[in-house]
């Protein structure tokens, strides 16, 4: 099924209370969230979720790390990896694929590149995400904007699932991702900023 995956990041619209509400307004068939980690214990019950970013340590002594097995505990069921955001040195990028898959989280790996799709496969994530930095936050969707990257990717990507995001804002990018062979498209400021956010996800998702 063709995953919608809202990226909460920090924005206050995604935060503590308004997380909740967000998660209520995102509860649609085949939505994920992706939720801070001080949030994931209370957006979970709400809807599935995965963490924005996992560190590369197991338990221990490792003060103010995001680790693996808290964010399971908390109810995520997966995490996001090497956003453009929260971009890893690929050997720690590996660390932290191999605890998510220790402690049974689903991994979502992001790339910006088709050179980085091919490197990040190899990693044998649930699903990889190519995302466009310079598309990030804007009114341009990835899917308008770099069809042949598109097409580049579903090549690097194998027989990884492969998502798209950056920019993604409509029904017809939704479409679009479809029509080419993408398996789902992350979602971040056209969801969280808007004022009916549920109004919005409708009209994307009809
Ligand atoms: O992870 C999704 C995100 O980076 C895309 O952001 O605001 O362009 O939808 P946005």
């Amino acid at each position: 099924m063709f995953k919608v995956v809202i990226n909460f990041k920090a924005y206050k619209e995604a935060t503590g209370n308004n997380a909740v509400s967000l998660a209520k307004a995102c509860k649609f068939n085949n939505v994920i969230v992706c939720a801070q980690a001080s949030d994931i214990n209370k957006v979970s019950k709400i809807i599935p979720t995965f963490a924005q970013h996992i560190d590369p340590v197991d338990e221990g002594a490792y003060t103010g790390a995001i680790t693996a097995k808290s964010v399971k505990n908390a109810g995520a069921r997966g995490t996001l990896l090497n956003h453009s955001e929260h971009r890893l040195p690929f050997e720690v990028l590996k660390l932290c694929v191999n605890l998510a898959k220790r402690y049974k989280l689903e991994t979502i790996v992001c790339a910006r590149t088709s050179r980085e799709v091919a490197k990040v496969r190899g990693l044998n994530p649930n699903y990889i995400a190519i995302e466009p930095t310079e598309l990030i936050g804007g009114k341009i969707s990835v899917t308008q904007a770099k069809p042949g990257l598109l097409i580049d990717c579903l090549k690097s990507a194998g027989r990884i699932p492969l998502l798209c995001g950056a920019g993604v804002h409509s029904r017809e990018d939704l479409e679009t991702a479809k029509k080419s062979g993408l398996k789902g498209v992350l979602i971040s400021s056209a969801v969280v900023k808007n004022e009916t956010p549920r109004k919005k996800l409708m009209e994307l998702l009809k």
